[in-house]
């Protein structure tokens, strides 16, 4: 079959090979198991933080094949699937790849995967503008990642939630859950993708590059009152400032959920944000940093939210063909995707 490979730590560019001669999934299936014929996968950052930082020479996870997000039909169903399971031959799915599969070197760039079939999720046939490409954008890391946002802020109808990196593939989903879940949602993002955040559910939306000091213009807009300070910050983009400024603008008892850890990959800003007690000039307000952990039940809420419309869209950057996959990662590693990049495996 035909694969993407890593062959080096480094850039896309430099180390990603397509090989054509990889061995199909062996048969028969182990328990739980899936094989998938891979559709489309969609590109997370990730992506680039895996290929950077995990060694690709390590005898369980020699030239990994990178990509997490996939959909896809199913070709082969292994023995004593999960009960309640209604995945079977020919079914649409999607989803993300486990952490494990990560760790030894299995990816979505692929023609053929085998998953554990916890993992995904069928594809609902009830939303008929959903796309297998936007399915995988949709159902892999980003929403997963915007569903657990949701739950950690405990989001209810009527609160106030300002989104951070609103135009990203995850900060597009969280607007749109927060808003089709009843909440009042404003965007913080480039002008460039002003339009783009309001079209997907924000009220206001304000263009951090216009702004300095952002906390200092984001307390003059909404730090007068109680009333108008905010119930829920999201941060898809991993500002400290917000969060260090944020008792001008955020409720006492008002959480303030961040998915990004930069280099440390989350150990600094948990440690700075979320152990450092108030009297120790902490910050007083509560601070959440999770990693996520892609699992199908994830997924389903996913799918879920997709059903009854609460999000009514897939923002799509763009979509690669397989052979363009370094291309596609190149335009990932910008930082100025609007919504998901989506790879065509299927030829
Ligand atoms: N903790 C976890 O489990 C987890 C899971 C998923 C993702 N993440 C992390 O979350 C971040 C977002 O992921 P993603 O998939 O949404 O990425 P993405 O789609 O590549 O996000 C790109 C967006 O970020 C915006 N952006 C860039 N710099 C910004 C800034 N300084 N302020 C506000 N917006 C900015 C860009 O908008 P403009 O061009 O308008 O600036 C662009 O639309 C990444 O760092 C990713 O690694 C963490």
């Amino acid at each position: 079959m035909r694969a993407w490979r890593c062959t080096s730590s480094s850039s896309p560019q430099a180390c990603l090979t397509l090989r054509s001669d990889i061995p199909s999934p062996q048969l028969p299936l182990a328990r739980g198991k899936i094989l998938v014929k891979v559709s489309h996968a969609s590109l997370n950052p990730a992506d680039l933080a895996f290929m950077s930082l995990l060694p690709c020479w390590l005898p369980f996870r020699r030239h990994p094949t990178p990509g997490l997000d996939f959909s896809g039909t199913v070709l082969e169903v292994g023995p004593s699937l999960p009960p309640g399971c209604e995945i079977k031959i020919g079914s649409k799915v999607a989803g993300a790849i486990s952490q494990w599969d990560v760790g030894v070197g299995i990816g979505t760039l692929a023609e053929y995967i085998v998953v554990d079939a916890a993992q995904v999720t069928l594809v609902p046939d009830s939303v008929k503008w959903l796309g297998m490409g936007q399915a995988a954008g949709s159902m892999g890391i980003a929403g997963q990642t915007a569903v657990c946002m949701v739950s950690s802020g405990a989001i209810r109808k009527g609160m106030r939630v300002l989104v951070n990196g609103a135009s990203g593939g995850v900060g597009g989903l969280v607007v749109q859950i927060c808003e089709g879940l009843g909440c009042e949602v404003f965007g913080i993002c480039s002008g460039a993708n002003k339009d783009l955040v309001v079209d997907l559910g924000a009220i206001e939306v304000i263009d951090y590059k216009s702004h300095q000091d952002l906390p200092k213009y984001i307390t003059t807009r909404f730090g007068r009152s109680h009333d108008d300070n905010m119930d829920v910050i999201m941060d898809c983009a991993g500002n400290q400032e917000l969060y260090v400024n944020s008792p001008q603008y955020l409720k006492p008892g008002g959480k303030f959920v961040n998915i990004v850890g930069g280099w440390s990959q989350g150990v600094v800003p948990f440690v700075r944000n979320k152990l450092r007690p108030v009297i120790l000039g902490g910050v007083p307000r509560d601070y959440i940093l999770f990693l996520l952990a892609a699992n199908g039940l994830l997924s389903r809420q996913v799918a879920e939210y997709l059903e009854t419309g609460i999000i009514k869209k897939v923002h799509t950057d763009s979509e690669f063909e397989m052979e363009q996959v370094a291309e596609a990662y190149e335009k990932l590693a910008t930082g100025r995707a609007k919504g998901k990049i989506i790879v065509k495996v299927a030829s």
